[in-house]
């Protein structure tokens, strides 16, 4: 009853509801097939994208150092998340711990915060993957015009192309995503693989000193541009020394969102409590290693401050004169952004499907198609709305409140590791996090740091974005969930039905 009150959904209810057959996800995946998935959200705009700007604005060589302290702080929400997934295996993830730990309001308000690193995040990356395309085609003497492709397009035609593609797929099934995946990672890892060791024989010692470039007044970073905690302490927004460091990882952490999504593949993995840890870990791990192997090979290779922001991969090895490297780069960077944009669609086709089976979005949307055994209806509706934001917007500007939500979940998540040790300390827990509660309570404060050192002007969409979920969950979430007489109704009325078709 105390549960009852606080809108606490159990660990046995949970794994329970995997169990209906309408509802039911097929178990496919391996330790391998997860830590391919992982290295194919994870490795995407923000290596072959961000390092530039970052580098170029506002770290200088010492990106490389934002990468690991992005790495670090991905580290420990990722202990966090594998104790989760490891002990409540169930589509979710982020919002499926939070129902299970701290009740439905925090539960749907992650599910709802989610929305912004998967759909916004595959829109993001959308748009990037028009970006190639276009620069490709370029490359090959026929541009798209401005118009319909690239960052500044009014109707961004490749970016709604992709993400429609890509949804086709996973409509098909999770397998054939996970095979298409495969492809498409070996294709970025040997591309990365290239970067470095070609690029290791192209180094200039000189570029890479001063390695901290000296801290700069930022006067074109002030107002809302500024990261929230300058705007907050009232300090004189800067840009490179340590602040540029801390301020280059807020931003790169992009580069490493996907590790989490790992974790909403777990009811359709077959042995979540050994695989789920290895996947995760693994992917991480490898992508942290190359992150910083490219990052000190792209700066040692162009000063700094002459790198590109749009394609500084590429164009590292062009102004070393290997132009023949640079297209294979824009190939590899084309093939890497696909995977990513299908996986971040996949996840947020998961948490959705995880919210509506819940009933605190409308249980209709969570059917699983009769033969591809996926949740095709919400997958759908998922891949328009991200070709919509990817024509639509102008979403370079948005990339940042990607960032702040996923960092938000991962605060959540490490709070939530701390509250089911406490009221469930019995569960068996086959991955642990080590020094609990000293080390989720690091991570939750690691990761808000993170979300501090960015723009306030972020802050402020990410504010406005989680009142209208609070609207909307109060409009229709909390009075159809399973703790609402409508709810209790409608779950009701839906078994009878079941039970009926049999
Ligand atoms: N980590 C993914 C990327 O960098 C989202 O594109």
């Amino acid at each position: 009853m105390a549960a009852n009150k606080a809108r606490v959904k159990s660990v046995e209810e949970s794994i329970r509801d995997t169990e209906e057959p309408d509802h039911q996800l097929k178990k496919n995946l391996s330790a391998l097939d997860l830590t391919v998935f992982g290295v194919g959200v994870i490795i995407g705009t923000g290596i072959f994208v961000l390092t530039g700007e970052a580098a170029k604005t506002t770290a200088g060589p010492a990106v490389a150092i934002s990468f690991v302290i992005a790495g670090l702080v991905c580290a420990l929400a990722a202990l966090c998340y594998a104790e989760l997934a490891s002990t409540v295996p169930v589509a979710g993830s982020a919002y499926t711990f939070s129902y299970a730990t701290m009740g439905e309001a925090v539960a749907w308000i992650i599910g709802w915060d989610l929305t912004l690193e998967l759909a916004l995040g595959a829109a993001t990356v959308s748009v990037g993957w028009s970006g190639y395309l276009n620069q490709l085609l370029g490359d090959l003497g026929i541009p798209l015009s401005t118009s319909i492709a690239g960052e500044d397009a009014t109707v961004n035609i490749p970016a709604m192309l992709i993400a429609l593609l890509m949804t086709g797929v996973l409509v098909l099934g999770i397998k054939l995503s996970s095979r298409v995946t495969s492809i498409i990672v070996g294709i970025k890892l040997v591309v990365v693989a290239l970067v470095i060791v070609v690029g290791v024989f192209n180094l200039t010692k000189s570029n890479y000193s001063p390695f901290i470039p000296p801290a700069e007044s930022g006067e074109s970073e002030g107002g809302l541009a500024a990261p929230l905690i300058q705007v907050i302490a009232g300090f004189t927004p800067s840009t490179f020394g340590v602040g540029g460091i801390i301020a280059a990882a807020a931003l790169v952490f992009f580069a490493f969102i996907g590790f989490d999504i790992v974790a909403t593949a777990a009811e359709e993995t077959k042995n979540p409590q050994r695989d789920l840890p290895r996947g995760i870990f693994g992917s991480l791990a490898i992508c942290t290693l190359l992150y910083v192997a490219v990052s000190l090979v792209v700066v040692g290779m162009q000063k700094y401050s002459e790198l590109s922001v749009t394609a500084p991969l590429a164009d590292a090895f062009r102004s070393v004169g290997l132009s023949f490297v640079s297209s294979l780069i824009s190939v590899g960077a084309l093939a890497g952004l696909t995977s990513v944009v299908m996986i971040l669609m996949l996840g947020q086709s998961r948490v959705l499907f995880a919210m509506s089976r819940d009933h605190l979005l409308p249980p209709a949307m969570a059917k699983v198609h009769p033969k591809y055994g996926t949740p095709y209806r919400i997958t759908i509706g998922t891949g328009i709305v991200v070709a919509l934001l990817a024509g639509f917007f102008p979403i370079s500007e948005l990339a940042e409140l990607v960032n702040i939500g996923t960092l938000f979940a991962f605060v959540l998540v490490s709070i939530g590791v701390v509250v089911l040790r406490r009221t469930r300390p019995e569960l068996d827990r086959p991955f642990r996090v080590p020094l609990v509660p000293v080390l989720p309570i690091v991570s939750a404060l690691a990761s808000l740091w993170l979300m501090l050192n960015l723009p306030a002007e972020s802050w402020i969409r990410f504010v406005g974005w989680m009142v209208l979920g609070v609207v909307v969950y109060l409009a229709y979430g909390r009075r159809h969930s399973r703790f609402s007489a409508i709810g209790a109704a409608e779950r009701k009325a839906a078994g009878q039905q079941a039970g009926g078709e049999r």
